[in-house]
């Protein structure tokens, strides 16, 4: 028999079906489908292209449900389990029976739950899917709830487990280390275990990324074939699984990293696992890479709709010696250029220990006069007068061992009992302890101090230097020091959710030594994040083509930076350099005094013609075309509008040598049917090219692409060796 219950909440209607047999979770092009039957065990059907009803249920009655949807320990002990834990009692196994499904339909999306009971243990999960009517993207997690009088240790706890049918499948994976983020690395899923991980504590994406791709149809290609990606939004340690085994499937896993994380689940608890954004396309890499940057910009970024300013970061310009006149120059420079904001970096601070090198002062959040006479104030002056924003660098999370707040708070820093500090940075740096209340109020107190005296503050670049060397909290019980690693991110969330709900409009960057905070967890509080320390143009061309799988150009920083370069000391044009820094969020990095005037002059345009483009960067539709990791020779991308009237095509060429012969690139994403012009924009060339202003219709471009020369034409003392080129394309009605 079948029972169904509808509650009426407002305009939100849930539905319980007792004895739901299918349920079917789709998503405007994608369809989950899974087995539920009352009692029984939550079985995958089907997880791809939208089902018709037809297939809905022919699918049904054929595919024989094999994999559990949440597979837990012990009673079939030889597979890898999602879900693993010792009841208070001692026993190690689960059997977890479906108990009911619940549907509650949003404006947006809808979000079922369905519910496995422990057959004898009052122990519950809940697996959880939101799954949007906007955009192919299901978020998928557990919320383990343990019913039993005493606690039960969770051992693994997966967010989600998704198999994936064996056949030609390949990996694409980010990998790297400071300076060197997000390297594509592709490779065909064979027999055995792959695992992605990170156990740094604080930053999670400067090594291993936690967003995976799977190619069904071998290596995945751009703009075709079919494509299952999957992000896990969390800030902390993490870990992805694919287990190929004897069976027809690779079997993924991802959730936080167990590894010396194990987690009592007190009596009543329940533990909401971080989510697993899931989507599908059959329009290859970039078609997934549009689902992730879609939904992320409307529903998981901070302010994904807005659009960003134009900024100098004081950085790469004066690193820690920050002078008040040169922080003014910096302004007057940048104002001068068309920039629109201001960013003093780390230098600034510090009173009884000034911060003239990295080894101390973090924690003392209070101007060092010596540098900066007239304070924040001062500088909030100046940039009202030159009509630019102001921004400003912090590292929150983090101290030295000499600097006021260590002295006063030794028992805020992570740290071992009976051992001593391992350091950081600078041999001095240490982490405050993040699941700690006092300490999580003590930097929401920072941001409301910060932003009470100065309200028209409009950036903050929060940083964080260090891993979690020690381990040790001097807030957990000793029962419980394997919860530091999760302790310190759900501390690190609240801080940030605070301060978020308090300054909603305020631009925060995720920056963690570069590209350690490229990820999905942090993204709702920040508004963008430092794709890497590493500015040099063309390894940019590289780590930004990996980190736009997963993240939208709008959330990217990328800043020209001065020549030679300060971590390859590679020599790039300038002209170079600003045609990879306008395909993401732009910005400058350097000290604009050290410019000549037609340096000036090339940046000033390049900034004018970026406003004018910056929609179709911030907002449109990306389409990679031609890979940097596929060694042609160039790389090329290009943005599409939503109308499909406007687009930015980028081509960069990534060696140089004589008598090449490259590959001529076929745009995408166009509108057949639509006729565009063609302008380039940061000429640089003696002679516009040859289709400067000329119309083509969609159809032809993405048939044919169009010639681009190879290089400059400049006079010959001018020529340079990497050459780039980027075209504006706008609909003729
Ligand atoms: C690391 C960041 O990635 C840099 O951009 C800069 O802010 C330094 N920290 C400052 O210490």
């Amino acid at each position: 028999m079948r029972k169904i219950v509808i509650l009426l909440m407002g305009a939100v209607v849930t539905t319980m079906f007792a004895m739901a047999r299918k349920v079917e979770i789709t998503t405007p092009g994608t369809t989950l489908l899974l087995s539920a039957p009352e009692g029984g065990s939550l079985k995958y059907l089907y997880y791809g292209e939208k089902l018709k009803a037809t297939d809905v249920k022919s699918v049904i009655e054929v595919e024989k449900a094999k994999n559990d949807v949440y597979p837990a320990y012990g009673l079939s002990c030889q597979r890898e389990a999602a879900l693993a834990v010792k009841h208070s009692d001692g026993n190690m196994t689960l059997d977890l029976r479906v108990a009911g499904v619940a549907e509650k339909k949003e404006t947006d999306y809808t979000l079922t739950r369905i519910t496995l009971k422990d057959k004898e243990y009052p122990f519950t999960v809940d697996v959880c899917y939101k799954a949007y009517s906007t955009v192919d993207i299901i978020e998928m997690w557990s919320e383990i709830t343990n019913g039993e009088k005493k606690a039960v240790v969770l051992n693994q706890f997966a967010s989600a487990y998704l198999p994936i049918r064996r056949g030609n499948v390949w990996l694409s994976s980010l990998y790297g280390k400071w300076a060197n983020e997000a390297r594509l690395c592709e490779e065909p899923l064979n027999p055995g275990m792959k695992v992605i991980k990170n156990k740094d504590g604080v930053r999670n994406s400067q090594t291993a990324h936690a967003e995976v791709m799977f190619s069904l149809d071998g290596k995945a290609r751009e703009n075709t074939g079919r494509i299952i990606g999957a992000a896990l939004c969390y800030s902390g340690n993490y870990r992805l699984t694919i287990d190929t085994d004897e069976s027809d499937w690779h079997h993924f896993f991802a959730g936080i990293n167990e590894d010396n994380s194990t987690y009592n689940l007190r009596s009543g608890e329940t533990m909401v696992t971080p989510p697993l954004a899931v989507t599908y396309s059959n329009e290859g890499a970039s078609g997934a890479s549009r689902n992730f940057h879609k939904w992320g910009r409307k529903y998981r970024l901070a302010n994904g709709d807005k659009l960003r300013k134009i900024l100098l970061n004081s950085w790469e310009g004066v690193y820690l010696n920050i002078k008040e006149s040169e922080m003014y120059q910096m302004m007057e420079d940048i104002a001068s250029m068309g920039g629109e904001l201001f960013v003093m970096d780390d230098g600034w601070f510090g009173d009884k220990y000034p911060r003239n090198v990295d080894n101390s002062s973090l924690g003392d959040w209070v101007v060092d006069k010596r540098k900066l006479p007239h304070g924040i104030e001062g500088l909030l002056a100046e940039a009202k007068k030159k009509g630019i924003k102001f921004g400003i660098w912090y590292e929150p999370e983090m101290s030295n061992t000499v600097s006021e707040l260590y002295e006063a708070h030794p028992d805020w820093v992570i740290k071992a009992p009976k051992r001593d500090l391992v350091l950081g940075r600078g041999g001095t740096q240490v982490v405050l302890d993040l699941g700690t209340p006092k300490v999580q109020d003590f930097i929401v107190g920072l941001f409301d101090d910060l932003m009470t005296k100065y309200p028209e503050i409009d950036y903050v670049k929060w940083d964080a230097n260090s891993s979690i060397m020690n381990h040790g909290s001097n807030y957990l019980t000793a029962d419980n020091q394997s919860h530091l690693y999760i302790a310190y991110h759900q501390g690190f969330e609240n801080v940030c959710r605070r301060i978020r709900a308090k300054y909603p409009d305020l631009t925060i960057q995720a920056c963690a030594s570069g590209g350690g905070r490229v990820n999905w967890g942090v993204l709702p509080y920040f508004d963008e994040f430092w794709a890497s320390d590493n500015t040099d143009a063309l390894q940019r061309v590289y780590i930004q083509w990996g980190t736009s799988y997963f993240f939208p150009a709008i959330a990217m920083a990328s800043h020209i930076s001065a020549t030679p370069n300060h971590t390859t000391h590679r020599s790039v044009p300038l002209k170079y350099r600003i045609d990879v820094a306008m395909s993401g969020r732009l910005g400058m990095e350097m000290q604009p005094k050290d410019m000549t005037d037609e340096e000036k002059d090339l940046c000033r345009r390049a900034i004018a013609d970026y406003k004018e483009i910056r929609p179709v960067v911030q907002h449109g539709d990306i389409y990679r075309l031609v890979s940097p990791y596929d060694n042609k020779g160039l790389a090329s991308l290009m943005y599409v509008d939503e109308m499909k009237q406007k687009a930015v095509f980028f081509w960069w060429k990534t060696e140089h040598f004589y008598d090449q012969h490259f590959p001529r690139v076929a745009m995408a994403g166009l509108d057949a049917t639509k006729s565009y012009r063609v302008r380039e924009i940061n000429r640089i060339d003696k002679k516009p090219l040859a289709f400067e202003g000329k119309v083509f219709t969609g159809e032809y471009l993405m048939a044919n692409g169009l010639e681009i020369p190879y290089n400059f034409d400049l006079d010959w003392h001018k020529r340079t060796d990497l050459c780039s080129r980027v075209l504006y394309l706008e609909e003729v009605k």
